[in-house]
């Protein structure tokens, strides 16, 4: 069964659009099954530069079906921008995108609640959200009595059911703020009606039509967004966002059984960055961390929020490889790391004295995290240009060497810039030698 996913095994921004597009050449199938606009995919095709929040970066590729399925969360403006945005660049989207009628939509009063929240934290640090609303909707699928699924969109019913939320989300956001504009419940039913009308062609039943692709072993590709330490179950709890953003989510959002996909590809950045609140044991506040910064452009594609960043944490990194059961490895942004004056990698955390490898579960412990650095050489040549390992200084592959010993995993790809062509297909060490 030749189901493959994509994962991000840090917080995020781990360059995975980059290695969906370049594996949906294998693929029939491109499949988004959690988070929502949150989410900002950028794919490099030549001079152009495409940024997606929620279409699958499959879409610019001709033949290829893109999938939203039920574990997104969609917003239905973005979505229909993003739609406009491909058509006039001349890129096809019609019957090769499909949308899950189970798919849970933001409306107005998400947004106005993950702003009102993320402002209100009184015990210290805010998580920091995008405030695209993906808290409040995931909270309202749970609770299931505010809650829209694009299904409802093509019933009767959904005026009156947006009626009678708006009733209740204005009462609770006057108490959370008092003073709050008031949603207007009939200008919201008239906006989203229109949005229907428009998606209406491509909101099916996408479970059923993958259950199809299980039955008849066709190529699939589930692309991840966010990293897995914002899993909202297996991350830096609470600093993490709504939905299963690690390897486990991929079942559960695109509803195919597990052991469908058999290839789990892990997508790492050569260092790490966060983007919102929460512990970062190895962040470099610090000249070092400003020099990845700029040289890595380390800026959000949704918020343009400047990334936090750090030395690579192989204590979270393995501990998230083994939760995705990760096969392989894909080693983002080498690049960004010519001319530091050395190189560092996390390998174990002291915590009140003790040294420890298990990533802790409770962020307090996270928090009093001392780093273990290792220290590596490092290079000034430019490897943007390298197409091979052997392109590559000794110092950048013993570099890449140490990150697959760390993480017991071979790394298969290496990329080096943003571009399709600067990447080195790699089997690094050969994965027998990690056996
Ligand atoms: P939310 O997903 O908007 O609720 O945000 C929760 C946390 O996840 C915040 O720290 C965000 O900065 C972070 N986050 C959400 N989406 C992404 C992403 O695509 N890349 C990196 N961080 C993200």
């Amino acid at each position: 069964m030749p189901g493959s996913c994509v994962i991000g095994l840090q917080w995020g921004d781990e360059a995975k659009g980059k290695l969906v597009d370049l594996l949906t050449e294998q693929h029939e199938v491109v499949v988004r099954y959690q988070g929502g606009a949150n989410a900002g995919h950028t794919v490099v095709v030549g001079d152009e530069i495409y940024k997606l929040s929620l279409i699958p970066s499959g879409i610019l590729r001709p033949g290829v079906k893109c999938v939203i399925a039920g574990g997104v969360v969609i917003h239905p403006a973005t979505i229909l921008e993003e739609i406009a945005m491909l058509r006039d660049r001349g890129v096809e989207v019609g019957e090769n995108l499909l949308i899950s009628d189970r798919a849970h939509v933001i409306f107005p009063w998400h947004t106005a609640e993950d702003r009102v929240l993320d402002e209100s934290t009184a015990d210290g640090e805010n998580i920091g959200t995008t405030q695209r609303g993906i808290g409040p909707c995931y909270r309202d699928k749970v609770g299931r009595a505010h809650a829209v699924r694009l299904g409802d969109f093509y019933r009767d019913s959904l005026a009156g059911r947006i009626e009678r939320i708006v009733a209740a989300k204005n009462e609770s956001l006057a108490a959370l703020r008092p003073g709050i504009e008031p949603l207007d419940a009939a200008a919201i039913a008239r906006e989203y009606a229109e949005y229907a009308a428009e998606l209406e062609r491509h909101v099916v039943d996408t479970t059923s039509f993958l259950l199809d692709c299980v039955d008849r072993d066709r190529p699939v590709l589930f692309e991840g967004a966010q990293g897995s330490l914002l899993d909202v179950d297996h991350g830096t709890y609470p600093f993490v966002t709504s939905s299963n953003s690690s390897g486990i989510g991929v079942a559960a959002g695109a509803g195919v059984p597990p052991r469908f996909v058999q290839r789990a590809i892990g997508v790492i950045k050569a260092y790490s960055t966060r983007v919102g609140g929460g512990p970062f044991p190895t962040e470099q506040d610090n000249d070092i961390g400003r020099q990845l910064r700029d040289q890595g452009n380390e800026y959000g594609t949704v918020t343009r929020r400047p990334r936090r960043c750090g030395w690579f944490d192989a204590v979270a990194t393995r501990y998230t490889a083994r939760i995705g059961g990760i096969d392989e490895v894909a080693v983002m942004l080498l690049d960004v790391l010519s001319g530091l004056p050395e190189l560092k990698i996390c390998t174990a955390y002291e915590i009140d004295g003790r040294r420890v490898t298990d990533f802790p579960s409770h962020v307090d412990d996270l928090r009093r995290a001392v780093p273990v650095f290792e220290t590596l050489e490092s290079w000034d040549e430019d490897v943007s240009g390298a197409r091979e390992l052997s392109d590559l200084p000794p110092a950048a592959c013993a570099y890449l060497d140490r990150l697959s010993e760390l993480l017991e995993r071979p790394v298969s790809f290496v990329s080096v810039g943003p571009e399709r062509a600067q990447t080195i297909i790699a089997n690094f060490p050969a994965a027998a030698s990690l056996a």
